[in-house]
Formats: C-alpha cells, structure tokens, sequence
C-alpha cells in the first residue's frame, strides 16, 4: 500500500489528464533537484540565524554596556580608584548609590569633606528634571568626587566596581522616590528598589571584602498604621502605596541577605526629608515654583477636612544620621558568598518628631516669599498617600546618639535661598 506521499507523487496535476512515464520522471528529477536546493537554502538560512543568535549573546555578554557606554578603561579606573581615596585615619571608602540625588549629594559632600572616599553611581534617569542631578553632580565633581554613571542593576558595572575598589561601606540610597507616581509607572518601582536592590546585595555579598551596608527604607512602610508616634516596632504590613510596599520589600531582602551571607545592613526609614537642592517633586518644592509664578497649588485634605501633617526633617539632620549609621555599623562576617558568624541588622527611624500641617507649611513658604499662595484644597485621592507621619526616634537617639535640631521654619528658610539661587525669581532654568 502506498503511502500517502507516494500516492500523493503519481497522481496527475491536472484530473482526467494522463502523464506519460518519461515526463513523470522528468518532473521527479527535477522536484528531487527543486527540494535539495530547498534543503540548502534552509541551511544556510539556519546558519545564518545561528550566527546572528551567537552574535546577539556575545554583545549581551560582552555587556552590560547594553546599560551604559560610559563606564570602563584605564581611564575610568583611575578617576574610580583617586575617588575612593581615603584621607583620613581609620577612614571609609564608601558606594554611593543615588549619588546625583538629592540625599545621595548631600551624604556624598558630607563623607568626602571628613576625609573618606566616595565613589557615586546613579543612571540619572527623568523621573525629575535631569538636568538637577547634573548640577549635583557638576557640585560632587568640583570636591573631587567621581559619579558613574550607571544603573544598580548592571552586576557587571557593580562587579568591576568592587574590583577596583575594596569599598568598606556601601550607601544605597538609588531609588524609584514618590508616591503617586506608582499609579504612572509602577514597573520602575521594581526595576529600582527590588530587582536593582537585590543586584546590588548580590554584588556585596560576592565582595570580598563584604562591605557593611546602610539603606534608604522609608517612614512609608508605617503604611496604615494609626498608632503615634511611629516606632520601629509598629507593623509594618499594612502599606498604602506600591512605593512603602516596594521599600517594606526591600526590608525584608535585605533581612534575608543578612541571615544567608552574613552582610552587615542598617535600614534608615527616612521622614519627609527637604532642604537645597531637594526633589522638585515634592510638595514644598513645587509649591514653592508655583507660588512664586502666582499659580494655584492644590492642597490635600484628609477625611472630614483634617489637614495632612509631615514630620519633615531637614537634610542635614539626615545626614547625620546617615553618618552615624555608617560610622557605627558593624563589619559584614561573610567571605567568598558564604557567612561565617551572625551579622548586624537594624533598622531606626530618621524623622523630626514634630509633625507640621502642610496648611502650616505653606503659611511658612508665603512669608518667606512674600508672596500668598493661591491655595485650592482638596480631598485627599486614594493614590498612596497617608494622613500624618510622626516618628518616634528613641532607638536612633540611643544607639546613633542621632538629634535633629533643624525646624521647619530654619530649614524652609534655608531651601528657599537655595531656591531663588539657583532658579531666580523668574526660573531661567526648567523646573519639571
Ligand atoms: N526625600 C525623602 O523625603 C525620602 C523619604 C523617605 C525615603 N527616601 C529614600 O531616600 C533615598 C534617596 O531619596 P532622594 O529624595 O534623594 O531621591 P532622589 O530621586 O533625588 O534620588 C535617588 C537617585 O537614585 C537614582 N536612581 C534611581 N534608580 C536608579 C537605578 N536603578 N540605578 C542607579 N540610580 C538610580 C536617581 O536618578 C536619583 O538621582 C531613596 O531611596 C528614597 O526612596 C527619601
């Protein structure tokens, strides 16, 4: 019985024509010639495929220059190794990640200015106005401090770092920042604070040595916490915004990165930090623009016309608790990825402990600018945002003798000086 491909060869093309024997051959001979050039024609496009595949992985091997082209060469290994210069005795080489941020900036000045190298990172991306993190870094630059630019989740970029340098601290304070921005873009709150945290702490726990880390977690993972002040020991497993749950995420993470590999880790939960140089996206920051170009601001409330309140704290304050948590951070105990003994892990609130409306804060900004604000309330959207913040600071008074002294009036005085500084009343640079 002939199989049906066989069958299929003998019939006529055309029904009811018959087809001579030689003709039958003829077209076998050359159906047979027709289907090897097929067979070539399909290995070489096999092989041209295979070639382009193999050239494809070769060029995502040979880099995470898919990231950044900037990074790499004699040159650059230089300008890394004269950055992480220590100048001081006992000092610090220190990562800073986020550097060309408004926190990373203001540690980054802080730690150089005492003698310790720093080293920033950051991928300047436009969640703000870019051009902002190249004035801040044009300001690291001029003290001697090197910025690569790159993102935290280029573990070659991170690999080649710990290579050059021997970092003793990493300060990672690269995030997705804001709230309501989730709601936009929700993807970069992953891409940031859980897939580019974890390369990060992949890339410390292979370090050898393991550098200690201190970590930007925030006042955000109180979520919908209602007990006062905020004390570290309040749950946390309520958030209200996929920015707290990324950085309650991230708490746990790096928990987990102590517990297996022995890293050294202190989580700052940071309150509503401001100050020069701050983020435009922030609420005094932006009312501050549109107060000066006489625009209205739009001022939330919460439920049954409550005003929202802040525990904002200034900058400096910040900072000396960033500090303070380096300089009192205990050694990783990890060594070739695997840990050999237990290993610190904290986590303290960085806050002001005197929470102010955000009515009240505008009331400071009108008499600072000597302009009124054109002031339009309105109920609080269900975007992420909290009612109040207020931080019990007690454990980071004890243990990282930590004491705000900044209030908001003294430091809003200060950011609206660096304000009309650096924009002017007539705003010659952009302000996104
Ligand atoms: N400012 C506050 O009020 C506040 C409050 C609580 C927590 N925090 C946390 O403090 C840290 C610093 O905040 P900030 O106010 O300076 O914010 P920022 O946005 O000014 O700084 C973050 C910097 O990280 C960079 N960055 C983001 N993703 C990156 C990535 N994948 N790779 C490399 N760089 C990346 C950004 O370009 C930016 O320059 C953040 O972790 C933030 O979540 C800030």
């Amino acid at each position: 019985m002939p199989s049906l491909d066989e069958e299929e060869l003998f019939l006529p093309s055309t029904p009811g024509k018959f087809k001579d024997r030689s003709n039958t051959m003829h077209r076998q001979f050359h159906r047979c010639f027709a289907s090897t050039s097929t067979l070539f024609l399909w290995a070489l496009f096999l092989v041209a495929l295979t070639a382009s595949y193999l050239s494809f992985q070769s060029f995502v091997d040979s880099g995470s220059r898919y990231f950044s082209s900037t990074w790499g060469g004699i040159h650059w290994e230089k300008q890394v190794r004269t950055s992480a210069q220590v100048r001081r005795a006992n000092g610090f080489s220190v990562l800073v990640t986020g550097a060309a941020g408004f926190v990373g900036t203001h540690v980054s000045l802080a730690l150089k200015k005492r003698g310790d190298g720093v080293v920033g990172i950051d991928n300047f991306n436009n969640y703000y106005d870019p051009s902002l993190k190249k004035a801040r870094k044009s300001l690291l630059n001029a003290q001697n401090i090197f910025i690569v630019e790159g993102d935290i989740n280029d573990a070659q970029l991170l690999a080649k770092l710990f290579d050059v340098v021997a970092f003793t601290h990493v300060m990672h304070l690269a995030a997705q920042a804001g709230v309501r921005y989730a709601i936009e873009n929700p993807h970069s709150y992953v891409h940031s604070n859980i897939a580019g945290l974890v390369t990060l702490l992949e890339a410390c726990k292979t370090a050898n040595p393991q550098p200690s880390i201190v970590w930007a977690s925030s006042s955000s993972v109180y979520g919908l916490n209602e007990k006062v002040p905020f004390s570290e020991s309040h749950r946390t497993d309520q958030p209200a915004s996929l920015y707290a749950a990324t950085k309650k995420a991230g708490e746990e993470i790096t928990h987990t990165y102590n517990h297996i590999y022995g890293l050294s880790i202190t989580g700052l939960r940071f309150f509503t930090v401001y100050g020069p140089w701050g983020r435009p996206d922030m609420a005094y920051f932006s009312f501050t623009r549109n107060i000066l170009q006489r625009k209205p601001i739009t001022v939330y409330r919460g439920k049954n016309r409550v005003d929202l309140a802040r525990d904002f704290t200034y900058i400096d304050d910040i900072v000396k608790g960033c500090v303070a948590s380096i300089d009192t951070s205990k050694k990783s105990t990890g060594s070739g990825g695997k840990k050999r003994g237990p290993a610190q892990y904290r986590i303290f609130n960085l806050g002001n402990t005197s929470p102010v409306s955000v009515p009240m804060m505008v009331g400071i900004l009108e008499r600072q600018l000597k302009v009124k604000a054109k002031k339009h309330m309105v109920e609080m959207p269900g975007n992420g945002d909290v009612p109040f913040t207020h931080a019990n600071i007690s454990l980071a008074r004890r243990e990282l003798g930590y004491k705000p002294t900044t209030d908001l009036q003294t430091g809003l005085k200060k950011f609206v000086k660096w304000y009309l500084s650096y924009y002017g009343h007539n705003h010659r640079k952009s302000v996104k």
